[in-house]
């Protein structure tokens, strides 16, 4: 395919997030062993702070954040090799929506679909009803927080104990994938340990709005990691000296508070393309650093692709809407300019206007 360049302002994804100068120095200094031997100190202090982080007994690094999601079923039940859980997962999940061949091909582990509510929770009928009633096959059910397809909304920690309680009831394994948890802390104002408690395994990333160039961690009990460790080298996940990306992940847990300056602008954003005729943008209860946007009149694809004609990078999605994801590169200027590009989009698509009834006298 031909390289057509980065929009001016690319609200794509926070995992264009480039790698600082800090980052890059960290990278080049990094004291550096084999990990595949487990003698990479950068890797290990990496795996123990994050653990820390999340309040888990351990943590595994792994290249990216699909490849935790892929081993955390794959470990939750008995040693490697046992037989694949089946996965209930959100619909519009990351899990759910990305990465089901995955999930199938190489981990032999079927994916369910379940609905959604508004907030990004299964629903709590749909997801008892496939949990069942008896004795079912070894379940894991994956919970997204921040919830993608509900435009990044947090979801707080009685939300997290309620669902973790529905499915331990029926003695399934709960797999949190927090991707975006430190957003999700810092919007609500509590350690991501705490958001993170009720579940049995969690991925997080790094490589999001924490700015490091790749990485995810995988976390739960001392047992669970050690099955997904032996795992990760079945898949060849194991790197060598992989200190050089534990490095750069290492500045970025120290930037979670600047999480909080990338949720302003995205409140910014919001009311900005709020206010053009034309545009509903989704308002989750606890929002981030996401925007979900729909133009009346205009499928989401022909609206990214006039975008770009502007100069502003966003993701069309199935739900109708287009998705920007504000991160560290963005400021007032881009939210202005995405907003006029809306504006601009919006200017050429016709709005159905309010008529006046066919049959009035005056007419
Ligand atoms: C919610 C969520 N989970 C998992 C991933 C996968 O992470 P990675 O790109 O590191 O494989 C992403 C990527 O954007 C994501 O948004």
């Amino acid at each position: 395919m031909a390289w057509t360049g980065s929009p001016r302002f690319d609200f794509r994804s926070d995992t264009r997030t480039l790698p600082d100068a800090r980052m890059r120095r960290a990278m080049a200094e990094a004291d550096v062993g084999d990990d595949v031997y487990g003698d990479d100190p950068t890797v290990a202090v990496l795996e123990e702070r994050v653990a820390e982080l999340l309040g888990t007994q351990a943590a595994l690094l792994t290249p990216t954040g699909t490849m935790a999601n892929l081993l955390a079923p794959l470990a939750a039940f008995g040693p490697p090799g046992s037989p694949a859980p089946r996965l209930i997962a959100g619909a519009g999940t990351h899990m759910a929506f990305l990465e089901p061949d995955g999930l199938r091909r190489f981990g032999g582990v079927e994916l369910l679909p379940v609905a959604q509510r508004p907030d990004g929770l299964p629903d709590p009928d749909a997801l008892a009803e496939l949990l069942g009633t008896g004795a079912g096959p070894p379940t894991v059910v994956c919970v997204e927080n921040t919830s993608m397809m509900s435009s990044g909304n947090a979801l707080d920690t009685e939300a997290m104990r309620a669902v973790a309680a529905l499915v331990h009831r029926h003695g399934a394994h709960l797999h949190l994938d927090g991707a975006r948890l430190a957003n999700a802390a810092v919007a609500l104002g509590v350690p991501p340990a705490e958001l993170a408690g009720p579940a049995d395994s969690v991925a997080f990333s790094v490589s999001k709005g924490l700015g490091a160039p790749a990485g995810g961690l995988l976390c739960g009990s001392r047992e669970y990691v050690a099955r997904a460790r032996e795992l990760r080298g079945w898949l060849g996940g194991s790197l060598h000296q992989a200190g050089v990306l534990a490095a750069p992940a290492l500045v970025a847990l120290g930037r979670l508070p600047d999480l909080a300056a990338d949720h302003e602008t995205a409140a910014a954003l919001a009311s900005g393309l709020a206010s053009v005729p034309g545009v509903e943008v989704m308002r989750p209860p606890r929002p981030t650093n996401m925007v979900m946007a729909r133009l009346a009149g205009l499928p989401p694809d022909a609206c990214a692709e006039r975008l770009a004609g502007h100069g502003v990078g966003v993701l069309p999605l199935p739900n109708g809407h287009v998705r920007f994801v504000t991160h560290r590169a963005h400021d007032m200027i881009g939210v202005r300019a995405a907003v006029r590009a809306l504006a601009a989009v919006a200017a050429t698509v016709p709005q159905d206007r309010p008529t006046a009834p066919a049959w009035t006298e005056e007419a």
